[in-house]
């Protein structure tokens, strides 16, 4: 691989890393050479992603438990990363979750659940890298959504929280530049993962509607975040920070095909 791309000795933290979109960034990660933890409160989840992980690809792997919603549990997996690696270069704040009901109908609950996960578990997680990650520099990656971008009746909260993590994106990057640290978020469009099972199911046209008004005319894959991973956690992407990368098959520029 181009030394460019080349994260081979990097050590990255994926969380949500087990599954979909976050397991996909955590394999092309190992595909450039970088060490991968995987954290996410699954821990059986875990371990099958961290074997597959050792399997193919010669890097080191291993699994954390983390609840992002706990403060307690997101330095715990620091410092086990650090014990185990030594250090931390690329932080992917992957976890999330969606719940979804007209406005009318959440519970204060809900809310806090979708926010906490979302936007303050990435927060509290990039702050918790911070002291590590300022001694050689890094990268840090969060997941947006098109949600980023536009609202959705059936997902207040969540799209709340999208919208903010670009804001959250542009706040550390320019608080930590001169730490050369660069801070981005991926923007995915409609991908075929477990969280839009339940979108396939709720709205039974969705799959009509993601392939036609998607220019690529199909879903995207997990394994479609590998290389825009790659290049945001780097040094291809050195002077690039607070960048939104959309990985959507063309879905945020079109309204229809026609
Ligand atoms: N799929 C799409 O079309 C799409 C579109 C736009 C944005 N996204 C975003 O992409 C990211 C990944 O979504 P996905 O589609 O890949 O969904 P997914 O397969 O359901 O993965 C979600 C991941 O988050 C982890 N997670 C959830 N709550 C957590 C918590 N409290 N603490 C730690 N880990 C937690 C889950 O692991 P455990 O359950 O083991 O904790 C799981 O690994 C999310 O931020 C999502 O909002 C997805």
């Amino acid at each position: 691989m181009n030394s460019m791309f080349n994260l081979k000795g990097k050590v990255a933290i994926v969380t949500g890393g087990n599954s979909g979109i976050g397991n996909g960034i955590a394999r092309g990660l190992a595909s450039a050479g970088s060490d991968i933890v995987i954290a996410a409160r699954d821990e059986a989840k875990t371990a099958r992603a961290v074997q597959e992980i050792k399997e193919k690809f010669d890097v080191r792997a291993m699994g954390v438990r983390v609840d992002v919603r706990q403060e307690k549990s997101i330095k715990e997996m620091v410092q086990q990363t650090v014990e185990a690696f030594g250090k931390i270069d690329i932080l992917v704040n992957n976890a999330g979750v969606n719940i979804r009901k007209m406005p009318e109908e959440f519970s204060r609950e809900e809310w806090d659940e979708v926010l906490e996960i979302n936007l303050r578990g990435a927060f509290l997680c990039s702050q918790a890298v911070y002291p590590t990650m300022k001694e050689n520099g890094g990268k840090i990656i969060n997941i947006g959504s098109m949600t980023s971008i536009v609202g959705a009746a059936k997902a207040a909260p969540y799209s709340c929280s999208k919208a903010a993590i670009v804001k959250l994106t542009s706040s550390l990057a320019i608080a930590w530049a001169r730490d050369n640290i660069q801070v981005n978020t991926i923007l995915p469009g409609w991908i075929d993962t477990p969280l839009t099972a339940g979108s396939r199911k709720a709205f039974p046209g969705l799959d009509n509607h993601v392939e036609s008004r998607t220019p690529a005319g199909r879903w995207g894959s997990p394994e479609d975040f590998a290389g825009p991973a790659v290049f945001l956690a780097s040094a291809a992407s050195d002077f690039v920070t607070g960048a939104s990368l959309a990985v959507d098959g063309g879905y945020s520029q079109s309204t229809l095909i026609v």
